[in-house]
C-alpha cells in the first residue's frame, strides 16, 4: 500500500490539473450511509419508488418520508478526514476541483472551495409550481415543507429522470477533457451522466486513481492506481504523501 501510495502522490504531484470525481463513500465516515452498500439507503427505500422525479410529483408527502430521513442524518454531520484531506489538497494547489454527486455541502465544510455540485444540494427548495425558492433550514419542522402557493416543495437535488444542471455538466465535461489526473474517491460510478467523467479523463490521458474500499468495475477497466481501504485514512495517508514529495504550489 505505501508504494501505491507514493505512486499516486507522484502523479498528482505531477499533474498540472488534478480533479476528483466523489460519491457517497466520501460521507460515509461521517456517519451518512452511501446508497448500494450493505445497509445503504436504497435496501430501505426503493429508488424507483422514491428517487424518480415521476415518484416525486405521484406521491411528494410519500418521498418526503424518505427526505426527511436523509436531512436527519446529513444534519448532524461533520466532514471527516476525506473532506479535510480534499481541501488540504486544494489549499495547496494540487486538487483543482472536486466533482461531487453528494447533497451534503460537507467538502465545502471541510474547507474545499472548488465544488461542482453534480447532483445539486438539498440546502434550498424549489416550488415545482410557481418555481418560488426557499432555504430548506426555513421550512424545517413542517411536516412536509409547501410553497406560499400551496404546492409541495421540492429539494434541489437531482431525482433520477431530471436534467444535471447544465453548468455543473458543462463544466465537468470541460475539466475532465483536460485533467492530467483524477481521484475517483467512493463511489461505485454506476449512475450515468456523472459515471462518464472517469473515462472521458482516462481517454484524455488522465492517472486514473480510485480510492474505494471495494473494488468497482472502473478498478480492473480504467483504473491505473486502486488504493483500496476507507477514503478518510487513504487521503490523510495521500496528503503527508503530497507533503514530502512537494513544497507545495498556493
Ligand atoms: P454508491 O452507494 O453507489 O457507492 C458508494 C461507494 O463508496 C461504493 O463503491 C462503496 O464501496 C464505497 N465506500 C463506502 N464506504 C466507503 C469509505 N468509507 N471509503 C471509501 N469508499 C467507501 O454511491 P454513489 O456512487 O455516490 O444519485 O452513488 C451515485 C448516485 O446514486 C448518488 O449520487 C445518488 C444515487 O442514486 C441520485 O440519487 C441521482
Amino acid at each position: 500500500m505505501e508504494e501505491l501510495i507514493a505512486r499516486a502522490a507522484e502523479a498528482i504531484v505531477g499533474s498540472e490539473l488534478t480533479i476528483a470525481l466523489t460519491g457517497a463513500g466520501v460521507s460515509v465516515e461521517s456517519g451518512i450511509p452511501d446508497f448500494r452498500s450493505a445497509g445503504g439507503l436504497w435496501e430501505k427505500f426503493d429508488p424507483a419508488e422514491y428517487a424518480t422525479i415521476e415518484a416525486f410529483r405521484a406521491d411528494p408527502e410519500k418521498v418526503w418520508r424518505m427526505l426527511r430521513e436523509m436531512d436527519a442524518v446529513v444534519r448532524g454531520a461533520k466532514p471527516n478526514p476525506a473532506h479535510t484531506g480534499m481541501g488540504e489538497l486544494e489549499r495547496m494547489g494540487y486538487l483543482h476541483c472536486i466533482i461531487t454527486q453528494n447533497v451534503d455541502n460537507l467538502h465545502q465544510e471541510g474547507g474545499a472551495r472548488n465544488v461542482i455540485e453534480y447532483h445539486g444540494n438539498a440546502a434550498t427548495l424549489s416550488c415545482l409550481s410557481c418555481n418560488e425558492k426557499y432555504r430548506a433550514d426555513e421550512k424545517r419542522g413542517n411536516e412536509t415543507p409547501r410553497c406560499r402557493c400551496g404546492a409541495i416543495l421540492k429539494p434541489d437535488v437531482v431525482f433520477f429522470g431530471e436534467a444535471i444542471p447544465y453548468d455543473a455538466m458543462n463544466r465537468s465535461f470541460q475539466l475532465a477533457s483536460a485533467a492530467k489526473a483524477l481521484m475517483v474517491v467512493g463511489t461505485s460510478a454506476v449512475v450515468s451522466p456523472a459515471n462518464t467523467i472517469p473515462s472521458i479523463a482516462k481517454r484524455n490521458g488522465a492517472v486514473i486513481i480510485e480510492i474505494n474500499m471495494e473494488r468497482t468495475h472502473l478498478t480492473d477497466s480504467i483504473t491505473d492506481i486502486f488504493l483500496q481501504g476507507s477514503a478518510g485514512q487513504i487521503i490523510a495517508r495521500l496528503v503527508e504523501a503530497v507533503k514530502e514529495r512537494a513544497g507545495g504550489k498556493g
